[in-house]
């Protein structure tokens, strides 16, 4: 007898409305839990000459021109974000690593004169999350699903890694599932993925152990990678027959609920603008510059 256990990542609920602005920028709604890593991108092409600028709830976090790249100098930004934040010097692209609460906001890119894309980000606490990753336990031999209830596809790529072993890459109508030769070594044969991007591991080993990433990119708006922590114990589904894992699962899927997985949508500005009351972050005027 194999038993199938279906482990629920969390992205519970994925959804989308777009509503461009008549300016020709979005507004993005990103819904992540803590400990994720989620990069904002800029999608500009960016000139040498272009200044490049990232404001939290409306003041300036990064600051980017052609000589220097300059990120949180400020003493709220650094209690804020202490060493979370990178950007890429060449795209602008703001990643906020280890995301906690305290980093929900509106973050507003500025690139020269004009304004770019702006993203409400809303951070949950999970409380299946030990330390800053998703932890759980299966038994040898039994299959594990890593699952992603996306919905139809509204993510562009979605690849999985074990510590760093690209394990599988869903894109558009396509699936890699282990090309690599370095997960054929571990995995051969027993990978599945799914149209949603679920990935099941069958006959675990205690080999496979360890730490599970996957990274979703969407609407080439932003991505997130959220690592889970996978240990596989020695006893076999047999010796733990009977030994209901309901208790675990349960409780992990009332966290599920509780963050409410991620989505996304995109709204009017109006709405952002008239939400974006200020807590500790002193006020900047957003400038123009040039
Ligand atoms: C960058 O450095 C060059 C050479 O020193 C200087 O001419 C230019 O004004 C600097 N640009 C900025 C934005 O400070
Ligand atoms: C961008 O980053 C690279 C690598 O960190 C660095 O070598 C380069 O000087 C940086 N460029 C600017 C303009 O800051
Ligand atoms: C940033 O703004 C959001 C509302 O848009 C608010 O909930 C949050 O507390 C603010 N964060 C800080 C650190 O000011
Ligand atoms: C795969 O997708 C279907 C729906 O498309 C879903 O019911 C199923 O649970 C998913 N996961 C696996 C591992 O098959
Ligand atoms: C990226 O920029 C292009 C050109 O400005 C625009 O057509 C496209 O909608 C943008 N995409 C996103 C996701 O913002």
């Amino acid at each position: 007898m194999l038993k199938n256990k279906v482990i629920v990542c969390v992205f519970a609920v994925f959804a989308l409305i777009v509503h461009g602005k008549s300016d020709g920028t979005d507004e993005v709604s990103v819904s992540v839990i803590e400990g994720d890593s989620v990069t904002l991108y800029t999608n500009i092409t960016r000139n040498k000459q272009d200044r490049i600028k990232w404001y939290f709830n409306n003041s300036r976090i990064t600051h980017i021109d052609e000589n220097q790249t300059n990120i949180c100098t400020d003493e709220w930004c650094k209690e804020i974000f202490r060493d979370k934040l990178k950007v890429d010097n060449r795209t602008g692209d703001l990643t906020i690593t280890n995301i906690r609460n305290t980093n929900s906001g509106v973050y507003q890119l500025k690139f020269s004169r004009r304004s770019g894309n702006i993203f409400s980000v809303s951070v949950s606490g999970v409380s299946a999350a030990e330390g800053d990753q998703v932890t759980f336990s299966v038994k040898k031999g039994e299959s594990v699903t890593l699952e992603t209830p996306v919905g139809k596809k509204p993510f562009d790529v979605m690849t999985w890694y074990f510590n760093d072993i690209l394990m599988a890459e869903i894109s558009g109508d396509q699936s890699k599932i282990c090309t690599d030769d370095q997960c054929k070594e571990r995995f051969r044969d027993r990978l599945k993925v799914n149209q949603t991007g679920s990935l099941t591991i069958m006959d675990t080993r205690n080999t496979d152990s360890g730490e599970y990433k996957v990274e979703i990119t969407i609407s080439n708006s932003f991505s997130i990678i959220r690592s889970f922590s996978v240990t596989v114990t020695g006893l076999s589904p047999a010796a733990v027959a009977g030994i209901s894992f309901a208790a675990v699962f349960g409780a992990l899927l009332v966290g599920a609920a509780a963050a409410g997985g991620i989505y996304y949508h995109y709204k009017s500005s109006r709405n952002v603008d008239k939400d974006n009351n200020m807590h500790r972050v002193p006020y900047e005027v957003l400038e123009n510059d040039g």
